[in-house]
């Protein structure tokens, strides 16, 4: 008999340990520095559940326990606890690996160097009290990145980068105001699912995701959230925005490049806290330089653009969207811009979107912050005189839109392709970048080459 109840007891403690497949509630593969792949589960339990991987069971570890983080204060407003429901499991996935799959989720491990790259920017349906700006998240038309989730998806893409700020639910939802009523606010697990996780399923299921951090995502404000979900470095308390004494510690990221191929890299460069931070902005910039080495095309990326123009505001009609950020650059390379390899820029930050071209010096960039939160206003179609310049540099294009929208991003010849989509999915512009210049016709105007 005390054999018999031996085993009794090792049984249930071996089940006690299985995480049952309803547990997981989202899984997606994060793309991290050269080639490497890392897939991350949220769960309902305070275990990992194993990842299968062609048929063998990989175990996934804890990389943030579930748990409370004490209120913390804020700029915006009222504050609250930010309680994060769901553990965060990982593991790096092996190179080579054809398939996997976490409890009931098949993740999209690619098959091949990425070719079709959507992108998008500046998602969350904001609630913020300070500027008493409510959208209206319950309202598919005023907030529509779920649809636009689902458009970029059906676009089959290989990658998918976001240039940042995720999460905007900072204050709750006035009373009476039934388009946002019933909304989480604060930092916790409820808001990211509700601006991220549950409106991104199809394109978190389609293709890997590049993670960029934004503004919204500093450590006053969601940085907790963006280091348990979404940061590709290991995640440890003392880099966590858990603790407000440890803020300096979390508030720059090194830059990391993304192998696309043999030929193309991206570089992710974090420019989220621009408090302050001349310094650190030009010594990372440097790093830029050595990152991009060896490739034949380097594509920078960043939230903050650093050649880009920002809306009009305070009396000034047309602005450089972050000086600091092209004054970093700037110090970092003797004055001097971007230079080959890299030749194209990503940003977000500005509401709508942006294309860039320049003379001599410049690298062509695009402005893609127009995926589903508040727009801020528009910029005119044609320049004023003596907007034609963005520091040292002359523009020579530019084109914008001031709809919600993603981007497709293709290797085109020696530049670069990006068609500009609707939230419906209804292409609205086709770029072709030659850097320093690029060129932009509305979809449709004529066939893109190839
Ligand atoms: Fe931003």
């Amino acid at each position: 008999m005390r054999s018999y109840a031996w085993l009794l007891v090792f049984g249930l403690a071996g089940c006690a340990s299985v995480t049952p497949d309803s547990a997981v509630e989202h899984a997606y593969l994060v793309r991290a520095h050269g080639a490497s792949l890392i897939a991350r589960a949220l769960v309902r339990s305070a275990q990992c559940p194993a990842m299968i991987v062609d048929g063998q069971a990989l175990p996934l570890q804890v990389r943030a326990p579930a748990g409370e983080v004490p209120a913390r204060p804020v700029a915006q407003g009222l504050t609250k606890p930010a309680r994060f429901d769901l553990t965060v499991c990982e593991a790096a996935l092996p190179a080579g690996a054809h398939s996997a799959r976490v409890g009931p989720f098949a993740l999209p491990v690619p098959v091949s160097a990425p070719q079709r790259i959507v992108v998008i920017g500046d998602t969350g349906c904001r609630m913020k009290q300070s500027d008493d700006a409510f959208q209206p998240c319950n309202d598919s038309a005023a907030w529509p990145f779920a649809r636009l989730a689902r458009s970029a998806a059906a676009q089959k893409p290989d990658l998918v980068i976001h240039v940042g700020d995720y999460h905007y639910r900072e204050s709750p939802c006035p009373a009476g105001q039934a388009a946002c009523a019933g909304s989480p606010w604060g930092f916790g697990q409820d808001t990211w699912t509700a601006d991220l996780f549950e409106p991104a399923r199809p394109l978190l299921q389609a293709a890997p995701w590049v993670f960029v951090r934004g503004n919204h995502e500093s450590c006053a404000r969601a940085g907790q959230g963006w280091f348990r979900y979404l940061d590709a470095a290991p995640w440890v308390a003392a880099r966590s925005c858990d603790d407000p004494a440890n803020d300096a510690k979390a508030a720059h990221s090194d830059p990391f490049a993304v192998d696309l191929d043999g030929q193309a890299r991206l570089i992710v460069f974090d420019s989220s806290e621009q408090a302050g931070a001349g310094e650190v902005f030009a010594r990372e910039f440097a790093q830029v330089d050595v990152l991009a080495q060896g490739a034949a095309h380097a594509v920078f990326v960043s939230h903050h653009p650093v050649l880009g123009l920002g809306l009009p505001g305070k009396g000034v009609p047309i602005r450089v969207a972050s000086k600091g950020m092209l004054s970093s650059l700037q110090a970092a390379r003797g004055g001097a811009l971007f230079a080959s390899p890299v030749d194209l820029a990503l940003h977000g930050h500005v509401h709508l979107f942006e294309a860039l071209g320049f003379t001599a010096g410049g690298t062509p960039t695009f402005v893609l912050g127009n995926s589903g939160s508040m727009t801020e206003g528009a910029l005119p179609d044609q320049l004023p005189p003596g907007a034609g310049a963005i520091g040292e540099v002359r523009l020579d294009a530019f084109h914008t839109r001031a709809g919600f929208g993603f981007a497709l991003l293709e290797r085109a010849g020696s530049g670069w392709r990006l068609t500009e989509f609707d939230e419906n999915g209804a292409a609205a512009l086709v770029c072709m970048t030659s850097a320093p210049s690029l060129h932009c016709d509305r979809a449709g105007q004529r066939p893109p080459s190839h």
